[in-house]
């Protein structure tokens, strides 16, 4: 009688192990799969325990919580994503009015080359595809390329950007775009 109930129990036990088992790995089905732009490769980037609720969630659901809130609350943009990208250096090539100086300006509102009224990479025009850019670095379509910024990646730049950074930085773009496409971050 014992002995079977010590089958019982760990047939129990492995039921529920297996169980917990699928429902982790259907957590992981939920992730947002992101593909780097530069070869179309996996980008590895993981949670990690400093994330803010915003990393998260974008890594959850390609979802940047940032853009909408930038949109409804302009006063979140100068002290946010504004900052850091005059402190990282992207208004360098970029233009401090994202005009777009040695690279595509951001504004897309006309300017010297081709890719500064539409975007060089089409996957830009959502949030989850220009975070690919940024993250991972480009192939050169422009006539440049841009290197690798997230510090998770081999190979970024400088001390690199958190996932938070880069949704900001994708949140400022957004509040500056001045093209005639449509605004599909917004949707
Ligand atoms: C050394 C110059 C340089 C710096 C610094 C730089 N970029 Fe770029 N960036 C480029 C070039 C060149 C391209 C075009 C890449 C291509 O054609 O593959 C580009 C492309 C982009 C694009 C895609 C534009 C489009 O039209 O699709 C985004 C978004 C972007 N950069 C954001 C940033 C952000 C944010 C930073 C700062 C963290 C930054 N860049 C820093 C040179 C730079």
């Amino acid at each position: 009688m014992i002995s079977n109930k010590l089958v019982q129990a760990r047939l129990i036990l492995s039921a529920l192990v297996i169980s917990g088992a699928m429902v982790f790995s259907g957590n992981a089905a939920a992730e947002c799969k992101l593909e780097s732009t530069k070869d179309g490769s996996p980008l590895a980037i993981k949670v990690t325990d400093t994330d803010s609720a915003e990393a998260k969630e974008f890594l959850e659901t390609c979802v940047n919580p940032y853009t909408k809130a930038y949109a409804k609350d302009p006063s979140l943009i100068k002290p946010g994503g504004k900052k850091l990208f005059g402190y990282n250096g992207c208004s360098g090539c970029h233009g401090g009015k994202l005009e777009g100086i040695m690279a595509p300006s951001l504004s897309k509102f006309g300017g010297q080359g081709a890719f500064d009224t539409k975007w060089v990479y089409a996957k830009n025009a959502t949030d989850k595809g220009m975070f690919e850019t940024i993250a991972g670095g480009t192939p050169g379509a422009s006539g440049g390329t841009m290197f690798i910024w997230h510090n998770q990646l081999p190979d970024h730049t400088g001390d690199g950007l958190t996932t938070d950074e880069i949704l900001k930085l994708i949140a400022y773009i957004r509040s500056e775009y001045h093209g005639d496409g449509e605004k599909t971050w917004l949707k």
